[in-house]
């Protein structure tokens, strides 16, 4: 499948999705969501794609929101289809099956800093900026940071960043908790992929596992959350993947785990 707005390029069971409207600097309208809508959903059902990276094309941003010449004109009515389709977007990354990592390469404002919200881990480039600007377009954040912001770094610093509408830059976003860390914009694409192999190299239907507990569980309250957690772990014994997992570290060998 080809699209006009996204690049999607996969090697080694890495799937790498790039937002591609640099001269917009990859703002989302309409087209790029659905677009990545569809590409979300067949990555979904790919057996053979074990690890997401999503980026933005070019240098200066990763997206810096969704697009306000799309949104200027909007009714109520169309703004509640605009928002629904940016939430169905950011729902199906989260519960892809496979783990995204976000690659924030510049600007990562508005929509596009809820982009990188919903992916399962946010990596930074240097020049990455941060922010939910929209109180100064008389908006509010549209597509989750209401809501996954504040669940991320707290509500107190979630609101700061929510109410002023300011822009941080990549060291705070990663000092506050936004990002896991900053690494020179040369090297953030390799550093995504290292880490992609390292988890691609893991046993497949664990990883899968880990990310559906860890989702599904942070929405319930501890004990109910630990309980779900036992039952998952206890589904890993009526897997090949934990008989060769164990057996290869017996055995003092590397486990050899099929993509399932
Ligand atoms: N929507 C549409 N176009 C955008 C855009 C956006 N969110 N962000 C940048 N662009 C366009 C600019 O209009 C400009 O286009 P032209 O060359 O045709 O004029 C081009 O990208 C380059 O941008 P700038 O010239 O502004 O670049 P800059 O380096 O001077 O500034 C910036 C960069 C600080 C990111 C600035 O572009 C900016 O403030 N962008 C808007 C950021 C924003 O408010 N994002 C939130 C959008 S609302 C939202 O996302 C709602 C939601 O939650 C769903």
């Amino acid at each position: 499948m080809t699209y006009n707005n996204i690049l999607l390029e996969t090697s080694d069971a890495i799937a790498t999705v790039t937002i591609n409207r640099p001269k917009a600097l990859n703002a989302l309208n309409r087209e790029t969501l659905e677009e990545m809508l569809t590409c979300f959903n067949e990555l979904a059902q790919d057996r053979s794609v074990q690890v997401v990276i999503i980026t933005g094309a070019g240098e200066k941003a990763f997206v810096a929101g969704a697009d306000i010449s799309f949104m200027q004109g909007l009714t109520p009515d169309e703004g509640k289809v605009f928002g629904r389709l940016g939430h169905a977007v950011t729902r199906t990354i989260e519960n892809l099956p496979q783990p995204v990592i976000a690659a924030i390469n510049g600007f990562a404002l508005g929509g596009g800093c809820e982009l990188s919200l919903a992916c399962d881990i946010r990596l930074a480039s240097d020049n990455a900026r941060f922010g939910q600007p929209e109180v100064n377009l008389g908006i509010i954040p549209g597509f989750g940071g209401t809501q996954r912001l504040p669940r991320l770094i707290g509500k107190g610093l979630a609101n700061e960043l929510l109410f002023s509408g300011k822009i941080i830059d990549a060291l705070e976003a990663c000092r506050v908790g936004l990002v896991n860390r900053v690494v020179a914009q040369d090297r953030l694409m390799a550093e995504c992929r290292e880490l992609a192999v390292l988890i691609a190299s893991r046993g497949p239907a664990a990883v899968r596992l880990c990310k559906e507990v860890v989702n599904n569980g942070m929405e319930m309250d501890l004990h109910r959350a630990c309980s779900y957690e036992a039952d998952l772990f206890a589904l890993c014994f009526a897997g090949a993947e934990q008989k060769e997992g164990m057996m290869a570290f017996l055995e003092k060998r590397p486990p050899k785990f099929q993509a399932n």
